[in-house]
C-alpha cells in the first residue's frame, strides 16, 4: 500500500488517501483536528470498508480516545492540565485545586474549592473491617501489591457506589478513591513496618494529612514540616495526570467494558508497577546508590549503551518527550528546596546532575532524544523525605488517581463509548486437526 496525504489537517481539505496496491484502489479517510496537537486520520470505518487492520503494537501512531483533559507536547515539552501548563499549576496551583480541574475542566471559585476540599477531607476514613484486610499481607510483602489488592477490595466494602451508569454513584466512587487511596497507601506503609495505623485528621490539608497518616506515632505528637508538605502536595500535582499513558489507557481499558470503578483503578495500579512506568522512581533511586560516585558514571553510561546489555538509565527517556519532560525540571528545583528546609544533603543528588549532565552531551542519549524524565529526580526528594524506596511507586500511584478517575469518567460519560476490543496480526499455527495423545 502507498500513502498520499492529502493536505491532512487544513479545514479546505481533511482527508487522508491511501492507496491499496493489491487492488489499486484508493480510500479516502477523513481527517480530524484536535484543538491542540498532530491531526488524526480516522480508521474507524477502515477495517468495514478495506477488510485490513491497522497494525500499532506500543500505539506509537495511534490516537486510542478523545479527550479534554491533558496535552502533552514531547518536541517542546509542553505539559498542559485542561490548558494550564504544569509549571504555573505547580508554582501557583494546589493538588486539590488540580484534582478539581481534571475532573470538571475548570479552575475552582473559592466557594467550589472549599466544598471540594471538605468533601474529600470528609470521605479519608476507610471501612474499619478494611483495615483487617492488611494482615492477610506478609509482613514484607511490596506496598504496591498492597495498596492494588486493597484498592481492588473496595468494591466489596462500597458496594453503593458501583453502578457506573448513575452519574452520582460515580462521583461517590471518584470522591472515595481520591479520599481514600493517601490513607490506604499510608497503611501500606505502617504495615510494612509494623506500627499501629495513624487515622486521617480533618484539620490537616490532603499532603499534610498523609505525611501524618505516614509518620505519626500514637505515642507523640507530630507536626508536619510546611516545605516538606509543600513539597509533597507539588509531588502530586506533577503526577496528577499523563494523557494516555500505559496505566491510564489500562484504566479506560478495564472500564469500556463496564467493571466498577474501584477494580479499574487497582488494574491501573497494576500496570504503573512496571519499572518502564511508574517503577522507574524505585528503580532510578536503586540505580544511583548502585552507581554511588560520579567517577562510576562512565562505567554505568557504558552499560546503558551496550546493545547486550539489559542495563538502562531509568528515570531516562520517554515515549512522548523528546526534548525535556518540564516535570523533571520541577523536580529538580524541588530538590534543592527540601534539601535547604531539612538542612540536609545527599551526594547522590550530585551524582544524579553529574549523570545527566555526561548523558545530555553524549550522541548516543543525544540522537536518541533521551532526557531525564519525572522519576530521576523524585525518589531523591522522597528519600529525603524518609521514605523507602518501595513506598515510591504507591505515592506516584496516590497522585494518579485522580487522573485515572478524570479519565475513567471522561469516558464513560461519553456517549460513544464502546468497549475496547484491539484486533491483531495473527501468526499462529493455520487450523489443523486435532492430535490424540498416543499419537503425538
Ligand atoms: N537508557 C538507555 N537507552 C535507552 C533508554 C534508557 N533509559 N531509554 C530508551 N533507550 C534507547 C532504546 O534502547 C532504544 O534504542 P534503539 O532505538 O537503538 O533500539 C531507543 O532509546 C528508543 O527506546 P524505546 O524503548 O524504543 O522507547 P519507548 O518510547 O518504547 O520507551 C521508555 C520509553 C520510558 C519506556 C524508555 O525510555 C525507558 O525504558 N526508560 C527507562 C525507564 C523510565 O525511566 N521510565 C519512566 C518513564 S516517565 C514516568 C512515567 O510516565 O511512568
Amino acid at each position: 500500500m502507498s500513502k498520499e496525504a492529502s493536505s491532512a489537517g487544513t479545514p479546505a481539505n481533511n482527508t487522508f488517501t491511501l492507496t491499496d496496491n493489491r487492488s489499486g484502489k484508493a480510500y479516502t479517510l477523513p481527517v480530524l483536528k484536535g484543538t491542540l496537537g498532530p491531526d488524526v486520520v480516522d480508521v474507524r470505518k477502515f477495517y468495514g470498508e478495506t477488510d485490513c487492520f491497522t497494525f500499532d503494537p506500543g500505539f506509537t501512531s495511534t490516537g486510542s480516545c478523545e479527550s479534554k483533559i491533558t496535552f502533552i507536547d514531547g518536541d517542546q515539552g509542553v505539559l498542559l492540565h485542561r490548558g494550564y501548563s504544569i509549571d504555573e499549576l505547580a508554582e501557583h496551583s494546589d493538588f486539590m485545586e488540580v484534582c478539581y480541574l481534571l475532573l470538571n475542566g475548570e479552575l475552582p471559585n473559592r466557594a467550589e474549592k472549599y466544598e471540594f476540599e471538605h468533601i474529600i477531607t470528609h470521605h479519608s476514613m476507610v471501612h474499619e473491617q478494611l483495615t483487617f484486610f492488611y494482615r492477610g499481607f506478609r509482613r514484607d510483602a511490596h506496598p504496591m501489591s498492597i495498596l492494588c489488592g486493597v484498592t481492588g477490595a473496595m468494591a466489596a466494602f462500597y458496594g453503593d457506589s458501583l453502578d457506573i451508569t448513575d452519574p452520582h454513584q460515580r462521583l461517590i466512587a471518584s470522591h472515595r478513591l481520591i479520599a481514600k487511596m493517601p490513607t490506604i497507601a499510608a497503611m501500606a506503609y505502617k504495615y510494612s513496618v509494623g506500627q499501629p495505623f495513624v487515622y486521617p485528621r480533618n484539620d490537616l490539608k490532603y499532603a499534610e494529612n498523609f505525611l501524618a497518616m505516614t509518620f505519626a506515632v500514637p505515642s507523640e505528637p507530630y507536626h508536619v514540616n510546611p516545605v516538606v508538605a509543600k513539597a509533597m502536595d507539588r509531588l502530586f500535582i506533577l503526577h496528577a495526570d499523563h494523557e494516555q499513558n500505559a496505566s491510564t489507557s489500562t484504566v479506560r481499558l478495564a472500564g469500556s467494558s463496564g467493571a466498577n470503578p474501584y477494580a479499574c483503578i487497582a488494574a491501573g495500579i497494576a500496570s504503573l508497577w512496571g519499572p518502564a512506568h511508574g517503577g522507574a522512581n524505585e528503580a532510578a533511586l536503586n540505580m544511583l546508590r548502585e552507581i554511588g560516585t560520579p567517577d562510576k558514571i562512565p562505567h554505568y553510561i557504558a552499560r546503558a549503551k551496550d546493545k547486550n546489555d539489559p542495563f538502562r538509565l531509568m528515570g531516562f527517556g520517554h515515549r512522548v518527550y523528546k526534548n525535556y519532560d518540564p516535570r523533571a525540571t520541577v523536580m529538580q528545583k524541588t530538590v534543592r528546596e527540601v534539601f535547604d528546609a531539612l538542612k540536609v544533603t545527599d551526594p547522590l543528588f550530585d551524582t544524579a546532575l553529574e549523570l545527566e549532565h555526561i548523558a545530555l552531551n553524549d550522541p548516543y542519549f543525544v540522537d536518541k532524544k533521551l532526557c531525564p524524565n519525572v522519576d530521576f529526580y523524585s525518589g531523591i526528594i522522597l528519600s529525603a523525605i524518609g521514605f523507602p524506596t518501595t513506598m515510591f511507586t504507591v505515592l506516584f500511584a496516590l497522585a494518579r488517581t485522580v487522573g485515572w478517575v478524570a479519565q475513567w469518567n471522561e469516558m464513560i460519560s461519553d456517549p460513544n463509548q464502546k468497549i475496547g476490543r484491539p484486533r491483531q496480526l495473527y501468526t499462529g499455527p493455520t487450523e489443523r486437526d486435532y492430535v490424540e495423545m498416543g499419537k503425538r
